[in-house]
Parts: structure tokens; C-alpha cells; sequence
């Protein structure tokens, strides 16, 4: 490819359009693209290096720790820590806020991070991924829970990497949506998907079909009518795909349409959904949005939810935006529905 436009140059640009841009924001996010280049080594090297497997322990989640959880949190810590542009970190892997250590300068960002999304694909050699989200906080306090615990809408930068057969960096700064696929051989990543829009209408969905029988009515209504392909109200045939890795079934999306739902689960009333809002839920509603998509609870849009707490889990619907809005109005008319019954009952 003849005048490859690098992530550095990519970055360097945009930061000459804006007059009041530090060079801050960049240096941060050149700190991020050293972290996933140490963590897309360490993921294809695989067994070769021993970090596929179990570490024994669970995470605030609950969730059993895989080795390589834990070595990419600490990549992703390590790599960020000493900067001097964050204020303080979050990640899907520590119950507690990250600090800055007090030998290093406070900045005026925060990073929240999942270093391994979909990290119970990674022995199975399936794709895996980093989400990440930065915030803007308060300049020279030790940000508190509530500088950290702001609007997906405020979000400064989201962006996601995918470590699969290539590995490729998805961004965006609120000014579209771009794609980076790492050189492997110049260590650099390479502009290779400008300005990705997601098509308004599909015919394909993702949804972990186990679930069923613990969706709300609006989401049965709208997978059943799915199924019911070409005979039913939609009168098409759709397609079905779940890699059980938010980072691939969103890039997916991104690239050829479709809407994946991890919709609100009835089977534990402590725990109504999975994907976690300020890590997850928040930096893909940003792309998704920005690339044309739509990204909504079915009931709220992801980016207006006020969290209440760093690991809050939400919700997710999001991707193509007919579909979405389609999604969302069988929620208005379910809720509607509801509503009336309760009425007539009183
Ligand atoms: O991080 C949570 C996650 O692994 C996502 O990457 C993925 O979309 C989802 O969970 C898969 O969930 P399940 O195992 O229920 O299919
Ligand atoms: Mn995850």
C-alpha cells in the first residue's frame, strides 16, 4: 500500500485541527497503542510463552481470572501509570479505582479499561480483545468515584483493539469512526478502515440464544419475528452470529451491519445484565454512534445513563440503526402494554 497514513501521523493531524489541543491526548493515546502492541505479542505467542489458562482466582465479577487477565491489566497499568496524563484509572480487573503512584505527575485523564474482553475465547484461539474509554477529570485533585463516574456522552476518546487474525485498532475522538490494522513487521498500525459507517438495515443478529427464556417480552418478540424469516411480519430470512467476544461480534458490525443484544436477563434479579457500562457498554455506544449505529438499553441510550458504580452492568442493544429504533419501539409498546394492564387492574 502506496502512502500509508500511520496511527502516529493519523493522530498527530487531528491534533493540529484543533488550535487548543496539548499534544496531551495524544502522547496518552500513543501510551494505550504501546500497551496493545505488548498484549497483541502476548496473545499470539499463546502457549508458546505459557500465558494461556486459569490463574486460580475471580475477579470483582465474580469472574474466574484467566493468566492472561491478569498480565494485560498490569500491562495496561504499567504502561499508563507514569505518564503524568491520567489522574487515575478504572479496569474490569480491580474492584477498586486505580491511583496514580505518588512519585509521577497527575494529568488531567481518566482511562477506563477491559484488557482482555472475551478472554473465555483466548484458550480456545478465538478473537479476543481491549476496550478502552477516556474521560476528562477535574485538573490537580485525586479524582473520587464521582469524577470517574460520568455519562458515556462526556467520554473524550473510545476505542477498542482486536487481537484476531490481525490485530486492529478501532477509534474514534467523536469525529467518525477509523480502523487501524497493526504492521506486524514495522510494529507501526497502519490507517486501513477510514470513516467505517454501519449500514442502517440488516438481516443479521447476535444474541446468546441460551438465554431465551429469561428475556423480557420485547426482546422474544423481536428474535421470534427474526426467526420467522420470510413467512413472518419481517419477511426476510436472517442470519445468526455470536462469538461470545463483544470486541468481534461489535467489529463485525462495524464492517458489514447487523445488532447484537445482551439484553436484561430476569434470572437474577441482582444481576439483570452483563456488559458493564463504563468499560464495555459506554466505548462501543460511542463508536457504534459514531459510525451511524444506535446503542440504547431498549429502553434508555446507553450514553445518557448517569452510572452508579464503576462495574454497573447494563443492558445492550446496539448496531444497526433501523434495527435498533425497531428494538426500542417494541420496549415503548411492551411497556405501554403494561402500563394499560396495571390500570385496568386498579
Ligand atoms: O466481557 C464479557 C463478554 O465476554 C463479552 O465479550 C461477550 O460479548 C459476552 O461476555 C459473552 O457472554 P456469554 O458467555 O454469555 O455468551
Ligand atoms: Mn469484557
Amino acid at each position: 500500500m502506496n502512502n500509508k497514513v500511520t496511527l502516529t501521523q493519523f493522530l498527530i493531524e487531528q491534533q493540529r485541527g484543533l488550535p487548543d489541543a496539548s499534544g496531551t491526548f495524544t502522547l496518552l493515546l500513543n501510551n494505550i497503542v504501546t500497551a496493545c502492541k505488548q498484549i497483541s505479542h502476548k496473545v499470539n505467542r499463546g502457549n508458546l510463552i505459557g500465558v494461556l489458562g486459569s490463574a486460580g482466582t475471580e475477579n470483582v465479577q465474580g469472574e474466574v481470572q484467566k493468566k492472561l487477565d491478569i498480565i494485560t491489566n498490569d500491562i495496561m497499568i504499567n504502561a499508563l501509570n507514569w505518564t503524568g496524563h491520567l489522574a487515575g484509572m478504572a479496569s474490569e480487573e480491580d474492584d477498586d479505582l486505580i491511583t496514580i503512584p505518588a512519585q509521577y505527575p497527575r494529568g488531567k485523564y481518566l482511562a477506563l479499561f477491559d484488557p482482555l474482553d472475551g478472554s473465555s475465547n483466548i484458550d480456545i484461539n478465538l478473537a479476543v480483545g481491549t476496550i478502552f474509554s477516556i474521560l476528562r477529570c477535574r485538573e490537580g485533585v485525586e479524582p473520587d468515584i464521582e469524577d470517574f463516574l460520568r455519562k458515556g456522552a462526556e467520554q473524550v476518546c473510545a476505542g477498542f483493539v482486536i487481537y484476531g487474525p490481525s490485530t486492529m485498532m478501532v477509534l474514534t475522538t467523536g469525529h467518525g469512526v477509523n480502523a487501524f490494522t497493526l504492521d506486524q513487521d514495522v510494529g507501526e498500525f497502519i490507517l486501513t478502515h477510514p470513516d467505517m459507517r454501519i449500514p442502517e438495515e440488516t438481516s443479521e443478529f447476535a444474541i446468546n440464544m441460551s438465554n431465551q427464556r429469561f428475556w423480557e417480552p420485547p426482546v422474544q418478540r423481536y428474535i421470534d419475528e427474526c426467526l420467522q424469516g420470510v413467512q413472518g411480519v419481517r419477511e426476510k430470512d436472517f442470519n445468526m452470529r455470536w462469538v461470545a467476544s463483544f470486541v468481534a461480534d461489535v467489529y463485525r458490525i462495524l464492517t458489514r451491519g447487523g445488532v447484537f443484544l445482551y439484553p436484561c436477563d430476569l434470572r437474577d434479579p441482582e444481576r439483570p445484565a452483563k456488559l458493564r457500562i463504563m468499560y464495555e457498554a459506554n466505548p462501543m455506544a460511542f463508536i457504534v454512534e459514531q459510525a451511524g449505529g444506535l446503542c440504547s438499553t431498549g429502553r434508555e441510550a446507553i450514553l445518557d445513563i448517569k452510572p452508579t458504580g464503576v462495574h454497573q452492568r447494563v443492558p445492550v442493544i446496539l448496531g444497526s440503526k433501523k434495527e435498533v429504533e425497531r428494538i426500542i419501539r417494541y420496549h415503548q409498546e411492551a411497556d405501554a402494554k403494561g402500563t394499560e394492564t396495571a390500570k385496568g387492574m386498579g
